[in-house]
C-alpha cells in the first residue's frame, strides 16, 4: 500500500462530516472468524457455507444448520475485536457523524466500542421463533462447541414449540426492512463512505457503497484483493484491516489511542 494513498484517503476522512463504515467478513477475518468464502473444517467440511446459509438447508437438517450457527456463535464469543475495530470506533468518536453498517452477524464492532451498528444480515445472537418470530434469548456464558463442531437439534419456541432459528438472513430471504432502509438514507446522505472487507458481490447489501458513489460520496476501500468495489472507489487502499484502519485514523487524526479533543 503506497503511503501517499493512505494520506489521501486521510485527508478526505479528516474533512468528511458523514461518515457511513461498511463493513464485511474480512473485517472479522483477523479476529480469527472465517470468512465465508474461506473453507470450512471438522463437521462442516464437507459443505460450502453457502449451502448452509439458507431456509432450505434449515428445512432440511435443522440440527445440521443449528449446530453449524452454536458453534459459530461459540467461535465468535472467543474472539475479540481487532485494532481496526478499534480504529473504527475511534472514527465514529471523532467525525462529526459516522454510522457503522455492517453485513456481520458478530458482535465485535459493538464489543471494540462502536454505538449502535446496524446489522443488515442480523445477527448470532438473536434467535428466533422460525414460525411467529418470537425473539428466544441466547443463554449468558459461552456453551462449549467441539472444535470440529456437533449436530444440535434446535430448541422449541415456548410459546407455539416450533424450532427456534439463527437470527440471521438467510440467502434468499429479505433484508430486515429498519436496518436496510437506514442504512440506504445514511449511504445516500453520507459525503463519504469507507468500505472494509466486502467482496462487494452479495446484493442488496453491495448496492450500499454503490448508492454513495453513484449520489457522489467519496469512496475508500480497505482490501487486500481486488474486488468489484475498485471501480466505484476513490482510493483503494490494499492490506488487512487490523493494519490499514489503525494507521488511517492515526494519519487522519494523529493517536488513535487519544480520546478525541473536545470543542
Ligand atoms: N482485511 C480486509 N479484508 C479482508 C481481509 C482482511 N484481513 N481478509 C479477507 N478480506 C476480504 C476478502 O478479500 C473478501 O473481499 O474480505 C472479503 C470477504 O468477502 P466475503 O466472504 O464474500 O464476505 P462479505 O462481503 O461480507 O459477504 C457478504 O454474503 O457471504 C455472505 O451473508 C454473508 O454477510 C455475508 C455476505
Amino acid at each position: 500500500m503506497a503511503k501517499s494513498d493512505t494520506a489521501e484517503a486521510a485527508a478526505m476522512l479528516g474533512q468528511a462530516r458523514r461518515v457511513v463504515i461498511f463493513t464485511g467478513a474480512g473485517m472479522s477475518a483477523e479476529s480469527g472468524v472465517p470468512t465465508f468464502r474461506d473453507a470450512l473444517t471438522g463437521l462442516w467440511q464437507r459443505y460450502d457455507a453457502h449451502a448452509l446459509a439458507t431456509p432450505e438447508a434449515f428445512r432440511a437438517d435443522p440440527a445440521l444448520v443449528w449446530g453449524w450457527y452454536e458453534w459459530r456463535r461459540c467461535a465468535v464469543r472467543r474472539a475479540q475485536p481487532h485494532e481496526g475495530h478499534l480504529a473504527v470506533a475511534a472514527i465514529e468518536a471523532r467525525a462529526p457523524h459516522a454510522v457503522v453498517i455492517t453485513q456481520n452477524v458478530d458482535d465485535l464492532h459493538e464489543r471494540a466500542g462502536s454505538a449502535a451498528p446496524v446489522h443488515l444480515h442480523g445477527s448470532l445472537f438473536a434467535p428466533r421463533c422460525s414460525a411467529c418470530a418470537q425473539p428466544v434469548p441466547v443463554p449468558d456464558g459461552a456453551a462449549e462447541e467441539p472444535d470440529e463442531g456437533r449436530r444440535t437439534p434446535p430448541p422449541r419456541c415456548a410459546y407455539c414449540s416450533a424450532s427456534v432459528r439463527p437470527g440471521v438472513v438467510w440467502f434468499g430471504e429479505a433484508l430486515p426492512q429498519p436496518a436496510l432502509e437506514t442504512a440506504a438514507e445514511e449511504a445516500a446522505s453520507c459525503d463519504l463512505l469507507l468500505t472494509v472487507g466486502t467482496s462487494g458481490l452479495v446484493y442488496p447489501a453491495a448496492e450500499i457503497p454503490q448508492v454513495a458513489a453513484r449520489l457522489g460520496a467519496t469512496v475508500i476501500q480497505i482490501n487486500p484483493r481486488p474486488t468489484p468495489l475498485d471501480a466505484v472507489a476513490d482510493v483503494n487502499l490494499r492490506g488487512p484491516a487490523a493494519q490499514v484502519l489503525p494507521a488511517l485514523v492515526q494519519a487522519a487524526w494523529g493517536d488513535a489511542d487519544q480520546p478525541p479533543q473536545s470543542g
